[in-house]
């Protein structure tokens, strides 16, 4: 399901790389932007504390930037720009691609329970995450249009990082814990799943998520490969799954999308779904705390062009003091290999 050249036309084909060039010529400004912050005397010594004061001083010191204007720009037309020309991809393709999903939903081995009564949270729903018309249920087969178009096209080309080699990467943390259930939180189209399922052949793999066309894609990516996985559309502080019914639970950049109290609800369901012993590992985005002034600005800044209502909120709060609150002991949390990204914590509930 990830041959490109068999699933986009030659319009879509075209108009995916226009938007992948257009935002790699920004990729150079942001050195521009940082030389021309300095030369106005901006620092950590001199920049205010207060995020939304520093904003307006950042603002106003690159008033005259042309590589700022130029970024900023393209920026938001490439932010407003790359959900549209994706679904636009996809329905230019979709006679051809809507009879393999059909044969692969129906061919097994995993299971997909939807919930068309299932109440959305609030910080969710109606949200246009990513500023992609409608979020994530923006259009019917959001999730192979998210998974293949989006995330493995254009953000694979744009971000700087192997975003598969660290959905990986992080499951180093757990050392020599083989977990035998697994329950991940967030599991959109299946892209942290692959990872679990690959570090854990023999696990049993349940996966919950808000959104029932992510969900479907997750579907067809586990049946394409003979995985079992029970996939279940809840919402993950309250996902209605079993008490003490899993060695694991585990998420990949979910948190940053939720706010902070829904956080401490999903810590708290997470300690609930764990059998004692068990573990949870999430990663995240990066906490402010481990930036200097001006690297938390160009991601608060970037967060809020790029559709992330939740960021700021997700990137000030303390998850050790959240997972020691839920009961976890055994806290680690930190960057992998000392790097800031991927940000990971994981920790134990008591035996
Ligand atoms: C950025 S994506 C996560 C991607 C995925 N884990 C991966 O590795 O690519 C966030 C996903 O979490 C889902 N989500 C957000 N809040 C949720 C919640 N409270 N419960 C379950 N799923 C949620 C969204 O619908 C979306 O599909």
């Amino acid at each position: 399901m990830s041959n490109q050249a068999a699933t986009m036309r030659q319009g879509g084909r075209a108009a995916m790389d226009y938007m992948i060039t257009l935002t790699q010529a920004t990729k150079p400004l942001g050195a521009v932007w940082n030389k021309e912050l300095a030369e106005a005397g901006l620092s950590d010594q001199t920049l205010p504390d207060n995020l939304d004061a520093r904003h307006g001083v950042i603002k106003a010191a690159l008033a005259d930037s042309r590589a700022f204007a130029i970024g900023s720009l393209i920026g938001e037309f490439s932010s407003v720009e790359h959900g549209r020309v994706a679904q636009a991809a996809f329905d230019e393709n979709a006679d051809v691609l809507l009879p393999r999903f059909a044969e692969l939903e129906a061919r097994g081995p995993a299971t997909l329970h939807a919930n068309p009564d299932l109440k959305l949270p609030k910080y969710w729903d109606g949200v246009w995450f990513h500023r992609t018309t409608g979020g994530w249920d923006g259009h019917p087969e959001m999730g192979f249009v998210h998974s293949e178009y989006v995330h493995k096209t254009y953000v694979a080309k744009n971000f700087g990082g192997d975003i598969f080699g660290q959905r990986k990467a992080v499951l180093t943390r757990l050392g020599d814990f083989v977990p035998a259930r697994i329950c991940e939180f967030g599991t959109s189209s299946g892209h942290f799943t692959v990872a679990l399922q690959e570090t854990f052949p023999r696990a049993q793999i349940t996966g919950v998520e808000i959104s029932l066309p992510m969900l479907k894609e997750a579907l067809r990516v586990a049946n394409a490969n003979g995985w079992a996985w029970d996939l279940h559309q809840a919402v993950a502080e309250d996902s209605g799954l079993a008490a003490e019914s899993f060695d694991l639970v585990a998420s990949y950049i979910i948190l940053h999308e939720m706010p902070a109290e829904a956080t401490r609800r999903l810590f708290k369901e997470a300690f609930r779904l764990l059998a004692p012993g068990g573990r949870v590992l999430m990663s995240d985005v990066t906490p402010y705390r481990a930036m200097d002034k001006i690297g938390q600005w160009r991601a608060d800044y970037l967060a809020q062009r790029g559709g992330e209502p939740w960021w700021r909120e997700a990137a000030t709060l303390d998850l050790t003091q959240v997972a020691r609150d839920a009961g976890f002991v055994d806290i680690e949390e930190g960057g992998l290999d000392g790097a800031l990204y991927p940000w990971v914590i994981n920790a134990k509930k008591p035996d």
